[in-house]
């Protein structure tokens, strides 16, 4: 007769299934990313030629102690290429009134110097910072590291401005706001 097997085994060799699967492909994940709710930003910085800007969801808070503000921004950028040249840029959180900058701080095709047309824009500590926002933020970039296709960029809070109004929303490749997704009262 053969001996119990023991209740308390070894542990089977660590397997990791993200390395060892083919994964699900970048059309499935995008359709999760989808999913995901979040605020939309403006990220400016100082360009040779005058100010830049791009409009950015991947945006969040990692640290309080020091505070440190983290963005992802895709490859070939050229607001990225600004941001690591000048060691410095701006968040601006949004309003949800402030859907038309979203959308042209997005365009591939609108030049710089058009998507800050009409925007009033100051320096601050050399970053360009557009007035109006939710809420902004100017940092001194702490690190930057490229994932895939985009790169990670942490910034040091150097200054900050809290204004009022409500976020605008970014869900299932729409502008949203709270009022909408949530409505007032609860009703
Ligand atoms: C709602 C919204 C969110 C976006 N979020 C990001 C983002 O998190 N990171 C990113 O690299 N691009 C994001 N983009 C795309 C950029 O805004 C777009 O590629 C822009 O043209 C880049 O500008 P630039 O190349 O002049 O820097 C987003 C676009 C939209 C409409």
């Amino acid at each position: 007769m053969s001996a119990p097997r023991p209740l308390t085994a070894d542990p089977a060799p660590y397997d990791d299934p993200l390395h060892d699967e083919p994964g699900p492909g970048a059309a499935r994940c995008l359709g999760l990313y989808a999913k995901l709710a979040a605020g939309v930003s403006v990220v400016t910085a100082r360009g040779e030629d005058g100010p830049l800007g791009m409009t950015v969801s991947a945006v969040t808070s990692l640290s309080a102690r020091p505070p440190l503000l983290l963005a992802c921004l895709r490859d070939g950028s050229r607001t990225l290429a600004a941001v690591r040249a000048r060691g410095a840029f701006a968040i601006h959180l949004l309003r949800e009134e402030q859907h038309d900058l979203a959308g042209r701080f997005a365009s591939p095709t609108t030049p710089a110097a058009q998507r800050f047309a009409g925007t009033d824009t100051r320096q601050v500590l050399g970053v360009p910072v557009i007035a109006g926002a939710l809420a902004w933020s100017v940092c001194l970039v702490a690190d930057i590291r490229g994932y895939g296709d985009h790169h990670l960029v942490v910034g040091q809070v150097a200054a900050v401005h809290v204004g009022g109004g409500r976020p605008l929303l970014w869900h299932e490749r729409r502008f949203r706001s709270l009022r909408e997704l949530v409505p007032e009262g609860g009703g």
